[in-house]
């Protein structure tokens, strides 16, 4: 019977949703389960290229995943020639496409690394960021490179060689995905962030005001000492991804490659839509244990996500982590794998429909006896274990 009473406690409940899911404090808990997973890339002894490494994917609005890694032809080694292997999905990753590729550097030494993808959510152009000449084998200039694709990934533009606006400094982009801030300052702005040479290193990132057409470079945290050989215990921010807050602030989580202070993560802040990242908001996480390895961040309805090879030595123990509070604390914790593991992207799919907003997506470096055996897809349920 509806009588009075329970009308009101009926609407008291109504109204207390509404407070919780209007305030970034108070976010709906999660407790993630892992409802799918799916090997997209498995190299070595069952297939024609060596090594399928550097996994990157992002979720574009209109739904579809697309997933981007480096095929390393001929050796599991950094340089050598690749191509950039891709396969996409359309039905929230139950199938995907038949391997394709956005492009192939044939025999170049130095070839193709990987990179970040990023999409533009007003033009629905999506971006691939990588680098030749890395590591400056049998090559003496590096160049920053961008593809660009208008039919969700479907097919790719030309390369364009960015280092004629940013310079030829070596800039390793991610490995990860870059953002379009959705909040001001800046509403708008693409934000895509890497590192630079061992001896050059530090977080440097890169920003275009009108929808990709120029770049340039935004905020840098220089590793110390700056253009000099390192030393273990050395301050040198590497690999990372960055992640927008609702107040509009950017979180860089970091590798701290020379594993100074600590074998866990570094932490820096923009509050200026990455132009700059204070050194008073720089801080260690020593609870992102890490062997300096690329990691996994995502941001979602109030919770924080972070995906990492959880060990303070071992390439092993694929984990993800969630936090309610902006990665102050993080009560929770699922394990994903427990052998060899690398480097992990996290995704969800930036549409409005519920379901999306209840999965997330990790893509990681698995293997029985190497990380580099394999690139897996694993879907998560947010709410899987309520
Ligand atoms: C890219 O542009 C830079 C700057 O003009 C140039 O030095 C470099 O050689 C170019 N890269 C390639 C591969 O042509
Ligand atoms: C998390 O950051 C948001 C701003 O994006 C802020 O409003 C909120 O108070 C923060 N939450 C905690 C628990 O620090
Ligand atoms: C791991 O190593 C063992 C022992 O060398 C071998 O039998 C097995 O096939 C390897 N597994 C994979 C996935 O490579």
């Amino acid at each position: 019977m509806a009588d009075g009473s329970s009308f009101v406690a009926v609407l008291s409940v109504f109204l207390l949703g509404l407070c919780q899911h209007g305030s970034s404090q108070q976010p709906k808990p999660v407790s993630p389960l892992i409802v799918e997973e799916q090997l997209l890339y498995v190299g070595g002894t069952w297939g024609e290229v060596h090594t399928y490494r550097i996994p990157i994917m992002v979720g574009t609005p209109k739904g579809n995943l697309i997933t981007v890694v480096e095929a390393r032809q001929y050796s599991g080694g950094d340089s050598g020639p690749k191509f950039m292997a891709i396969r996409r999905s359309e039905d929230k990753g139950f199938t995907w496409s038949e391997m394709d590729y956005v492009l192939n550097d044939g025999t170049f030494q130095d070839g193709m690394n990987l990179g970040t993808i990023l999409v533009d959510e007003i033009t629905s152009e999506v971006f691939i960021f990588y680098t030749h000449c890395a590591h400056y084998v049998k090559c003496e200039v590096s160049t920053t490179y961008m593809v660009s694709s208008r039919d969700e990934g479907k097919s790719w533009s030309r390369p364009r060689n960015i280092s004629q606006e940013i310079g030829t400094m070596m800039f390793a982009p991610g490995p990860g995905y870059g953002l379009q801030k959705r909040y001001a300052p800046h509403k708008g702005r693409l934000l895509t962030c890497g590192h630079g040479t061992l001896a050059g290193d530090g977080v440097f990132c890169l920003i275009s005001d009108d929808h990709g057409a120029h770049w340039r470079y935004g905020g840098v945290m220089k590793s110390i000492p700056y253009l000099q050989a390192k030393k273990r215990g050395d301050f040198d921010p590497d690999e990372n991804q960055p992640v927008e807050l609702p107040d509009g602030s950017i979180i860089v989580n970091a590798r701290n490659q020379y594993l100074y202070h600590c074998h866990c993560r570094i932490i820096m802040r923009s509050y200026d839509g990455g132009e700059t990242f204070p050194l008073e908001h720089l801080y260690f996480d020593e609870t992102l244990i890490d062997p300096a390895m690329t990691a996994g961040a995502y941001y979602s309805n109030g919770v924080k996500y972070f995906s990492n090879t959880a060990s303070e030595v071992h390439r092993s123990n694929m984990m993800l982590r969630w936090s309610y509070d902006n990665g102050t604390t993080w009560p929770g914790a699922l394990p994903i794998w427990d052998k060899a593991a690398a480097y992990s992207t996290l995704m969800m799919l930036p549409t409005n429909d519920v379901d999306d907003q209840q999965h997330l997506y990790l893509l990681y470096e698995k293997g029985v006896n190497s990380s580099a055996e394999s690139i897996s897809l694993v879907k998560i349920s947010l709410y899987g274990n309520l």
